[in-house]
């Protein structure tokens, strides 16, 4: 065993009779990871998808084995639908009127963090083997791990936007949860805003020294790093090269009509923008009549935790828009907005990016959006649209930049890079945006970005470790 990966969610979902890539940005960017690499994932196992404690995969050459954690139903309840999903993910979006403050989700996401501890301290047999935990889910684990093991190598990842100290104040228990990850040797965020975000909310923490880029903590020295995450670039490349995937993508053209394609792909979350960006399409179909029978949307949107209301409320929500722009515009056959709401395979998204002139990336938050890096990598001849509150936008700036909350902005950009695309206005310009976001695609390959978040976390801390302090 190479590396230990420690995360909330399985990397595979079930699909009929077999296994496929589990829905999300964390687990598509880590599965080719472990399947070049090898090692051990230790998950949530959720019933729906079996009762296997253990799964070996790909289940013809298994490269790596995924430990499936069975949770009490109740603490799933606590823990996973509430603290990660209705405490810690509205606040590190910046979405403080959803945040909800519940002694009982404390209580049982510290139970669930224990649990996932054990499964790890179980089959972590050599310290000298990195352990890598993801997440908010698992906040406390890096500290119940360093209890354990004090010389043991563990890194943590940071997937979501980390907000500034004054968002984090919310929290009651913040301490806590803080002295949870500064447990790690090595913690990892994808942009340098959210590191100065980490450190300046470690200055929150009593006890803690911020020296630069590391914390000083209990007799160690934690190191704080951007790692942008990316995506694999080689499969996505294959999958753009096959006759299938292109196939596809020309009978989406087709099936839509008119002359251009736009598309967005988006687990159906309240973070995603997706209210906002169809009113930004409403509004241009509204304001740029042009534009009707010429251009279709499609919008496809994974469900995403339906047990949640909050989630609910915006399926309802995300239906009714829909079905009042379609309601008023449909013409001869001609649909303004396609609505899929389900899962797809990554290859079959790919006939989307590759059928697509427009991609809309608008997210309220985000803390990369690997979705805009597929496009990105994967588009001829398309344009990228992305929010300005995305990740993702630290990284790919030659996107074309708007502000997802901005609607009637929205429409209007979308409807200058449809009258440019019309006229054959700034292809020069488009073309060489593209090849830019390429290269800046290619780079930040997600083995790259593996093998540089893991070198590091190689590297001898810089504080000698001590005995913990009490
Ligand atoms: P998040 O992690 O918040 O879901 P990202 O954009 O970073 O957002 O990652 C989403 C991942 O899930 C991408 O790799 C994307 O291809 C995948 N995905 C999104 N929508 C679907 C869908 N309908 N079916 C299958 N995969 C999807
Ligand atoms: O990438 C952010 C992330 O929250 C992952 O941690 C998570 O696995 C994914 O999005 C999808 O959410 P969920 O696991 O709740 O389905």
């Amino acid at each position: 065993m190479s590396l230990v990966v420690v995360a909330n969610r399985e990397p595979l979902r079930r699909e009929g009779d077999g296994w496929v890539p589990a829905v999300g940005g964390l687990a598509t960017a880590l599965l080719p990871v472990l399947e070049r690499r090898g090692g051990a994932w230790v998950a949530w196992g959720e019933k729906d998808a079996g009762s296997l404690p253990l799964l070996h995969y790909p289940p013809a050459a298994p490269r790596f084995a995924v430990h499936r954690l069975f949770l009490p139903p109740r603490e799933v309840a606590g823990s996973y639908h509430g603290m990660a999903n209705r405490t810690l993910w509205p606040l590190a979006h910046y979405l403080l009127d959803r945040v909800e403050i519940r002694r009982d989700f404390l209580t049982a996401y510290r139970s669930t963090n224990r649990r996932f501890a054990e499964a790890v301290l179980s089959l972590w047999d050599d310290p000298h083997i990195p352990v890598w935990v993801q997440d908010y889910h698992l906040m406390l684990v890096p500290a119940l791990l360093r209890a354990a093991r004090p010389q043991g190598r563990i890194g943590f990842f940071w997937h979501i936007p980390w907000p500034p100290p004054e968002v984090w104040q919310v929290l009651p228990w913040l301490e806590e949860l803080l002295a949870g990850v500064l447990g790690a040797d090595l913690v990892g965020l994808h942009t340098a805003e959210y590191v100065d975000n980490f450190l300046a909310t470690c200055r929150l923490l009593p006890g803690a020294v911020v020296r630069g880029q590391r914390v000083l903590w209990q007799g160690r020295a934690v190191r704080v790093e951007a790692h942008p995450i990316g995506i694999d670039t080689a499969r996505f490349r294959r999958w753009a090269a096959e006759p299938r995937i292109r196939e596809r993508a020309a009978r989406l053209r087709r099936a839509a009509g008119g002359r251009f394609v736009l598309v967005g792909v988006d687990r159906l979350d309240y973070t995603k923008g997706i209210p906002e960006r169809l009113a930004a399409w409403e509004r241009l179909l509204e304001q740029h009549p042009q534009w009707r029978g010429q251009a279709t949307l499609y919008q496809i949107a994974v469900p995403s935790r339906t047990r949640l209301e909050s989630y609910r409320q915006l399926k309802r929500r995300v239906d009714e828009q829909v079905g009042r722009i379609n309601g008023a515009f449909m013409q001869d056959g001609w649909l303004p907005v396609r609505y899929l709401y389900r899962a797809f395979p990554p290859q079959e998204l790919v006939a989307f990016y590759l059928a697509a002139d427009v991609a809309l990336v608008t997210p309220l938050r985000d803390g990369m959006n690997l979705v805009a890096q597929e496009y990105a990598w994967v588009t001829e001849n398309g344009v990228l649209v992305l929010s300005n509150l995305a990740g993702a936008a630290a990284v790919l700036p030659e996107a074309l930049r708007v502000n997802p909350y901005d609607v009637d902005g929205l429409a209007e950009t979308l409807h200058g890079i449809l009258a440019s695309l019309a006229e054959g206005r700034g292809r020069r310009t488009w073309e060489a945006r593209r090849a830019a976001l390429k290269e800046r695609v290619a780079a930040l390959d997600v083995h790259g970005w593996a093998a540089r978040f893991l070198a590091s976390l190689e590297q001898a801390p810089a504080v000698p470790a001590g005995p913990p302090r009490r």
